[in-house]
């Protein structure tokens, strides 16, 4: 089997140190594991392998009570972790035993059970050890399964690598609970947990009340803690919002070798605290409440905190009091209210002076608690939330999207950088009080500047020509708006979608900078038709895509990649400068990427690709899509994730391109059918390729292909009629069941130095193409376990082996479900 090690020396040590154990100094000999029936008394520790942690008793500050827990193993006492916190020992005869039913207990002086590690069935030969984690985990000695272990049952101390985790789907939470005291580690008043509404974000709960929140999460920073940024990318704090229903927080701190954790104080102030060599202590480098309004609802619903002001609480414009004494008494809690009601909200509407409502700016703030989170656009957030009298509040940002507020306003803060933009609802009359006060100024200003403005237009307009949007353009030239059917995406992106943006090229420029499509500038056949090589006057190489004939297909694979293209921003994604819509031509123009695809390098010029490189080549595309899947909130299916996709720059930076048959997921939707299977045999998942249905785990199972062709350097499809295996992915699963893995690895940059990380990379490779969708890890779990952050990997379950039985490599990327013959061959 797989990679089974620990071929150890334990059993010797064990030896030693019982012989040596009542002599020698508890620090000196000690171990990091219990076998069976084995323990340690008062004055012994277990210490991790690699001394970071150590288990044992303790006393808190004035308090003689005895109680067990994990430190870190530093002079200064540092308990992270405490077993029997609500039952303590008076005295030192209690003991930690590995009991016969595979749990860990502490015996009091009359053996008398205080605490015992609940596993729900017993094992025998179970044994705890003690990892250079700070992780005490009980392992099944037979089958090495880890039945249980701290991290998932934390006390008030998050360190790293360790997940805060809620799952709806089964009920499960692991949280922070605040000691009740310095002198008492019993459960407190305050915990911290995974809050799982419309959007994840952690919460500081006082009993069942709210204390402090950090807003949701956009994929790197918490937006509700202002600066949060460089604090947090060195950090690495990331919440983990994988599958609907379960999130997890979790951080690894930049410099490894820095001692830092955080802790959930007896005051309900989460801490961050650092080790600090020079004053051999710990130093606190961020907390969360840095002042009063950093507490939850400090100003009541429809207040705004500013920690800079006095007195700290307002009304958000348009707002007054609810309780004018008891708000002047600095009492804020009951907040404010409206002061004049909105336009939409009276019935007649007729006798009113009937402007409509409007939406009044607020910069840089605390966005407030109960967001929910619509599937649209920039610009169509606000419209929608016009059109709907219970929307009192949006606000777009970048990496969550649009969000939108109708029950209040609640723990908004005024902050002086960092937050969000957020849009209040506002009566027409209170957003014209606003304006009056600006308006001699902005008449004065506005008449100065109209000349200019005039005089600007007519310049831009002479300059631009015959300056057209692609969109309107296409269904002007098309008539109709075609290619929409069953098919297309939800309404809410293809309204919202600002096409404006794409740039309009003509069809004269793309064609001289093209040679005339000379076929000398031919760099290939893309998804819908030819690519060329072109340079503009100015002298910038481009790529320009032509679609050919006038398939409805083809027109219908150009929108959907304007459209998804134009918004997305990576590194990883391959840029678009604009378009050409004339007559029945339709051009889709790229920034050039001087190297080509990955294709051509993998398979022709592999000498090239040394191993440092493709690492990069294959985080890169994982990245890529992490944005795709993730990161842009949009949630977009590649579906088309192959070789000759993935384009490299000057430095060999890889770059996603061809969206041609993306697809966008709604915010809740995991999966989707489809009646037209497009993609590409051997890369596509077996549900996709046999049933049409297609999620972010088909992506999954294409990466996969994708990343076993890169360490290998060989095709998917250059298994046909090879005696070894049927595939590439065959061959795989045949090697790791040999236990020679290493095989795979492309001879001509075979470095043994590189084993162990060509190892795991192989190994993550065949996870992704597990037959099962469930199976397949995210790509965000991928993008961790690839770097190391996921040190142990799963073993892969059987992948799914799909054969073409008519393939030629010539044969056309693209198919109807008509077309397919596929058999799936079990493996031995
Ligand atoms: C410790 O002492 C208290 C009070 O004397 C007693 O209630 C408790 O049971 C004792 N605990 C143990 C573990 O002996
Ligand atoms: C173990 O189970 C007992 C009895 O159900 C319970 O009193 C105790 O709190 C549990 N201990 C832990 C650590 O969950
Ligand atoms: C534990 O395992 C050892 C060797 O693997 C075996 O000899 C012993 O009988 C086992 N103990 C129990 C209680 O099953
Ligand atoms: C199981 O126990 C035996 C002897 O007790 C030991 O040699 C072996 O390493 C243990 N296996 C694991 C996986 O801990
Ligand atoms: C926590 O809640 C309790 C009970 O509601 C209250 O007395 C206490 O003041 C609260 N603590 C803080 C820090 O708000
Ligand atoms: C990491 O921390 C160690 C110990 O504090 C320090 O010596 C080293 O310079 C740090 N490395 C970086 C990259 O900051
Ligand atoms: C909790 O943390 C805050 C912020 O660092 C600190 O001011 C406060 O003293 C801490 N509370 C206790 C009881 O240590
Ligand atoms: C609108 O009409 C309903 C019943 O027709 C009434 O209950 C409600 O109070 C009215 N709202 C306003 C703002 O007048
Ligand atoms: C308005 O928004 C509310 C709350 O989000 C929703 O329940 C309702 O269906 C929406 N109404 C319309 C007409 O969209």
């Amino acid at each position: 089997m797989g990679f089974r090690h620990k071929a150890n020396m334990r059993p010797m040590l064990q030896v030693f140190m019982l012989v040596t154990c009542c002599l020698c100094l508890e620090l000196t000999c000690a171990i990091d594991t219990l076998r069976v029936s084995q323990s340690i008394r008062d004055s012994e520790v277990l210490v991790s392998n690699g001394q970071n942690f150590k288990l044992g008793f303790f006393s808190p500050v004035n308090s003689n009570q005895r109680y067990v827990g994990i430190m870190y193993n530093i002079p200064v006492p540092t308990v992270i972790w405490v077993a029997n916190r609500d039952k303590p020992l008076n005295d030192s005869t209690g003991k930690v035993e590995m009991s016969e039913d595979g749990n860990l207990v502490i015996l009091d002086g009359q053996e008398e059970v205080l605490w015992s590690s609940n596993l729900s069935w017993s094992v025998a030969n179970c044994s705890a050890h003690l990892l250079d984690t700070g992780n005490l985990v009980l392992q099944d000695n037979l089958s090495g399964m880890i039945l249980w272990e701290s991290f998932q049952h934390a006390s008030d101390s998050l360190i790293q690598r360790m997940k805060i985790m809620t799952d709806l789907r089964t009920n499960e939470k692991n949280i922070l609970t605040s000691w009740r005291s310095p002198s008492d580690p019993a459960l407190g008043s305050f915990t911290a947990s995974i809050e799982l509404l419309e959007l994840p974000q952690l919460v500081v709960w006082n009993g069942s009340d709210p204390y402090w929140r950090s807003g949701p999460h956009n994929g790197q920073i918490f937006i509700g803690i202002s600066h949060m940024d460089a604090y947090l990318y060195q950090n690495g704090v990331d919440m983990v919002n994988d599958n609907p229903g379960t999130a997890y927080l979790t951080f690894t701190y930049f410099n490894a070798s820095v001692l830092t954790y955080f802790v959930l104080n007896v005051s309900g102030i989460i801490q961050q605290k650092l080790w600090s060599d020079g004053k051999r202590d710990w130093e606190v480098t961020w907390w969360s409440i840095e002042s009063e309004c950093d507490v939850y609802s400090k100003c009541g619903p429809y207040g705004s905190c500013n920690a800079k002001a006095v007195p700290m609480c307002t009304c958000l414009p348009g707002f007054e009091p609810k309780n004018v004494d008891e708000w002047n008494a600095a009492n804020w809690i009951s907040g404010c209210t409206r002061k004049t009601s909105l336009q939409c909200e009276t019935n007649n509407s007729i006798g009113k002076m009937g402007k409509q409502d409007g939406f009044l700016r607020l910069k840089t703030v605390k966005l407030p608690d109960h967001a929910k989170w619509f599937p649209a656009l920039e610009a169509h957030c606000g419209s929608q939330c016009l059109n709907n009298c219970s929307c009192i509040a949006y606000a777009y940002y970048s990496g969550i999207g649009c969000m939108q507020w109708t029950d209040s306003l609640i723990d908004v803060q005024k902050f002086s950088g960092g937050g969000g933009d957020l849009y209040i609802r506002l009566a027409h009359v209170e957003l014209d009080n606003k304006k009056d006060q600006t308006t001699i100024i902005a008449t004065t200003i506005v008449l100065g500047f109209i000349m200019i403005t005039i005089c600007t237009y007519f310049l831009l307009n002479w300059y631009r020509g015959s300056k057209q949007k692609c969109w309107r353009l296409l269904t002007r030239s098309r008539g109709t708006d075609p290619g929409y059917s069953k098919e297309s995406l939800p309404k809410d992106y293809v309204n919202g979608v600002k096409l404006e943006e794409v740039p309009f090229f003509k069809f004269e420029m793309l064609s001289k900078a093209t040679g005339n499509f000379d076929s000398a500038f031919k760099l290939g056949q893309g998804g819908f038709g030819p690519v060329y090589k072109g340079k503009l006057p100015s002298g910038q190489e481009i790529a320009v895509k032509r679609l050919a004939g006038s398939s409805n297909q083809g027109l219908q694979e150009f929108k959907n990649e304007v459209e998804l293209i134009s918004k997305l921003q990576h590194r990883n994604l391959v840029r678009l400068l604009g378009c050409c819509v004339e007559s029945e031509e339709i051009m889709l123009v790229y920034e050039y990427m001087p190297n080509r695809s990955l294709d051509a390098y993998l398979f022709d010029k592999q000498k090239l690709l040394d191993w440092k490189t493709r690492v990069v080549i294959i985080e890169g595309i994982c990245r890529g899509l992490v944005y795709l899947h993730r990161d842009s909130r949009l949630r977009i299916i590649h579906r088309d994730l192959k070789a000759s996709n993935i384009l490299l720059d000057e430095e060999l930076n890889p770059k996603i391109s061809d969206f041609g048959l993306a697809r966008i997921f709604g915010g809740k939707q995991d999966q989707a059918n489809t009646t037209r299977v497009v993609g590409t045999f051997g890369y596509m998942a077996p549900e996709y390729a046999l049933e049409g249905r297609f999620s972010e785990k088909s992506d999954v199972y294409s990466f996969g292909v994708l990343l076993l062709e890169i360490v290998s350097g060989r095709r998917n499809t250059s298994f046909y009629n090879d005696e070894q295996a049927q595939s590439l992915v065959a061959y795989a699963w045949k090697l790791w069941n040999e236990e020679s893995m290493i095989n795979l690895m492309d001879p001509l940059i075979f470095d043994p130095q590189m084993e162990p990380k060509i190892l795991r990379y192989a190994n993550v490779g065949l996870l992704c193409v597990q037959e099962v969708a469930q199976d397949r890890p995210s790509i965000s779990t991928i993008l961790s376990m690839l770097s190391s952050e996921i040190v142990d990997l799963p073993h892969p379950e059987q992948p799914a082996f799909i054969v073409h039985q008519r393939s030629s490599e010539a044969s056309p990327s693209k198919f109807s479900a008509n077309d397919i013959t596929v058999t799936i061959v079990e493996g031995r």
